[in-house]
């Protein structure tokens, strides 16, 4: 079976982490958690970054840090997964959705802009699958409107957008370092914010709200979010080789994107303004039954796949009853391939060649 991702480990994981253990410090101080958030930093091009358990209470904190809660709006993609609108509810905050772009699979700045109302606090631009959002758009809209800008750059570590890298361009953002994850710590996340007094809160946040100078003194409700030294010790490893994680990753999608070129699949494909990083390898089809019988086929065949996600207005606890058509129809139309860096050439060849085969039996 060829799975649709695993983690790339072969730095100095093992030797990072072996150090965790062989010193004892296995918890949430120690070495690697200032070198990880150091290098993290440097690479995107943000002093002001912290380490968290997760991509999921990363969003969760940046939310409580720019004080969003009952009675506020949070704009925000239905097409996403579902913890950039778990967050927002768990503030208390309602999520208002918008629709989605069929070319690049991102958030509508035209539905941003419709939806926009006196509750309005912030926009959730969430860069789906590598891409980055229309940038540029998103920013002026906010800035217009005197609404806090937060970026979801869970799948979009190595996206950059007019040379700058994602969560750099809003006021606050987060990344999430789950396995799947372009670099990862087993579970992780990151906070990036704009400014040093931002951060700070974040951090306050993320420590049960612990005075810097009054031993075991705490003055607001907060949190255990730390990450562990261990998860920093892999992530350490990690960031000194994402230039060659990226770059395996974008060679991959070349390969399928030649290969597959002659074929009725729309390619998520890169814009003038940005570089993607090719979390997932992400096409469409024209339909979700040919979607679903693709799948099926590379499933009977060894290859995994995964489907887009379900827009989030369609779950049970997060229900309206209208349309986004273009999310509802990306999502039943979408599908990832196996993206992961040690695929090689011949794997992707064989992959290719599977799909082939669907489409020739199929016409
Ligand atoms: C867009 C998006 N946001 C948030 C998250 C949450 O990250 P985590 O799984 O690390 O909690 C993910 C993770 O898969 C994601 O894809």
């Amino acid at each position: 079976m060829i799975p649709i991702y695993k983690p790339y480990l072969k730095n100095r994981e093992k030797e990072y982490v072996n150090r965790c253990l062989d010193s004892t410090w296995i918890s949430s101080k120690g070495e690697f958690i200032d070198k990880f958030e150091k290098q993290f930093g440097l690479f995107i091009g943000s002093p002001h970054v912290t380490t968290v358990c997760n991509g999921t209470v990363a969003i969760h904190l940046a939310l409580t840090a720019l004080g969003i809660g009952p009675g506020d709006e949070v704009i925000v993609p239905t097409l996403t997964y579902v913890a950039s609108v778990n967050t927002i509810v768990q503030t208390g905050a309602t999520p208002v959705f918008v629709d989605s772009v069929e070319s690049t699979l991102q958030m509508d700045a035209d539905d941003v802009l419709r939806k926009i109302t006196s509750r309005t606090k912030a926009v959730m631009a969430v860069h789906l699958y590598g891409l980055p959002c229309d940038m540029g758009r998103l920013v002026n809209i906010c800035k217009d409107h005197q609404l806090y800008l937060i970026e979801d750059c869970a799948e979009a570590f190595g996206s950059f957008y007019r040379q700058q890298h994602v969560g750099t361009l809003g006021d606050i953002a987060t990344f999430s370092f789950f396995g799947n994850k372009t670099i990862t710590t087993g579970e992780g996340g990151m906070v990036v914010a704009k400014t040093k007094n931002l951060i700070d809160k974040v951090f306050h946040l993320k420590t049960q709200g612990v005075s810097k100078t009054r031993e075991y003194w705490h003055d607001i409700v907060a949190y255990n979010y730390r990450m562990t030294n261990i998860c920093a010790a892999i992530g350490l490893a990690q960031i000194e080789k994402a230039d060659e994680i990226l770059a395996k990753k974008r060679q991959i999608a070349q390969w399928y994107k030649q290969n597959l070129k002659d074929f009725p699949l729309t390619f998520h494909d890169e814009l003038p303004d940005t570089q993607h990083s090719f979390w997932m390898c992400t096409m469409l089809l024209d339909s979700s039954e040919h979607r679903d019988a693709l799948r099926e086929y590379l499933q009977q065949n060894g290859i995994e796949t995964r489907p887009l996600f379900p827009p989030c207005h369609t779950f049970p606890h997060l229900f309206i009853d209208r349309s986004y058509p273009v999310a509802e129809s990306l999502s039943q139309r979408g599908i990832n391939f196996p993206s992961y860096p040690d695929l090689e050439f011949e794997e992707i060849s064989m992959i290719c060649e599977t799909i082939k085969k669907y489409f020739n039996g199929s016409r």
